[in-house]
């Protein structure tokens, strides 16, 4: 007797990013730069900015709302939240057990999962299994990020970079043929020191000294996380595709981590993607880290451009370093 695995993919997704809107013009009045060297080097144009009393699992609950009511599902009928963070609300508890608490969510397990900004792709992959596997039939997985709070504003090199915002999907069983076709998940830690917060964990804790040196904001060599992501893009999606049985010139949509719009441009040249079938929006996101993907995802399916039966490459990379890509094909319930 010959058996089918499960196919396992995404029945509903949810975004929240915070109302406020800050503009290159506004960073220019605090910092020595320019609405052009942004927009020339990155794309940027606009990134949402939470206020003092908005933490992650606020943006985290709201996406989580959305995306239940899009998948239909009641709170109490997930099995598991996982949250893909870099800025979780504290060290403990963990994210997803206050999503859970905010959800009513009373029947699921919750963890944190940290891969910096391939977080949400991990997270993905990684619920695919418990489900394929029969363990658990319902999970939320959530990318949800407030990494201006550990930007330094006086730094010119990253502040301008990162934006805050959330998104949500509902994972679950889907028709053959649909959800996740294939995956690639790697990391290479002796990379690690090109994009860390210092300081505040177990090993340099908080002192009067790291605030003195500002180690308690996040410290990025950009232009050698620029090379790896630029390579690591291509290589990435390849292999997922590999392991869907699949080749670049089958994918209709490229949904890639939104960091910096030359390197999506450098990995569509690569993969030989026209731009019209890669997702941008980092002209007015920015980089939200682990939430870039699912809110790309889901603006690109609620202005129909993504459309079922479309297959669709997600792809990250991020602090660690780590790096992530998964092959869906579109279902919509
Ligand atoms: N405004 C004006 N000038 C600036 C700014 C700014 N905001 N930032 C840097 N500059 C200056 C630099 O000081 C430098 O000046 P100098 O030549 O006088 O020394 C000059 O611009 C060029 O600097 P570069 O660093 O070479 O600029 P580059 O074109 O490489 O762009 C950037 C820098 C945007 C950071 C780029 O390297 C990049 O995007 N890297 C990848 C970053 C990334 O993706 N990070 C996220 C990873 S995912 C995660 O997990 C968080």
């Amino acid at each position: 007797m010959t058996t089918t695995a499960k196919a396992v993919g995404i029945i509903g997704l949810g975004t929240y990013y915070p109302e406020n809107i800050v503009t290159n013009k506004d960073l220019e009045k605090i910092l020595d730069t320019s609405d052009e060297w942004i927009v020339e080097r990155t794309g940027i144009r606009e990134r949402r900015v939470a206020d003092q009393n908005t933490a992650t699992s606020d943006l985290a609950t709201e996406a989580a709302r959305k995306a239940l009511a899009a998948a239909k599902i009641d709170a109490k009928d997930i099995d598991l939240i996982i949250v893909a963070t870099a800025t979780p609300d504290m060290f403990f508890p963990s994210v997803s057990c206050l999503v859970q608490a905010n959800l009513g969510a009373d029947n699921a397990a919750a963890f944190d999962l940290t891969a910096g900004c391939s977080g949400f792709v991990y997270a993905l992959v990684t619920a695919t299994q418990f489900i394929r596997t029969g363990v658990y039939r319902r999970i939320l997985v959530i990318g949800a990020e407030t990494l201006t709070k550990i930007m330094d504003p006086t730094d010119r090199s990253t502040y301008v970079l990162f934006g805050d915002g959330a998104g949500a999907a509902v994972v679950a069983e889907v028709p053959q043929g649909y959800g996740v076709l294939g995956a690639h998940l790697g990391a290479d830690g002796k990379g690690g020191d090109l994009l860390k917060v210092p300081a505040g964990g177990s090993r340099m804790p908080t002192s009067e000294e790291t605030l003195r040196k500002r180690l308690h904001y996040t410290h990025m060599n950009g232009n050698e996380v620029f090379k790896f992501a630029s390579r690591i893009v291509n290589e990435a999606s390849v292999k997922a595709l590999e392991d869907a049985h699949l080749t670049a010139d089958k994918v209709d949509f490229l949904v890639p981590h939104q960091a910096n719009v030359r390197i999506i441009q450098s990995a569509a040249k690569r993969l030989k993607l026209p731009m019209e079938k890669v997702i941008v929006n980092i002209d007015r996101f920015g980089n939200t880290s682990a939430a870039s993907i699912p809110i790309a995802l889901e603006e690109a399916i609620a202005n129909g451009r993504v459309k079922p039966g479309d297959t669709v490459v997600l792809v990250a990379f991020g602090a660690g370093l780590t790096w992530a890509a998964c092959v869906l094909r579109w279902w919509s319930a």
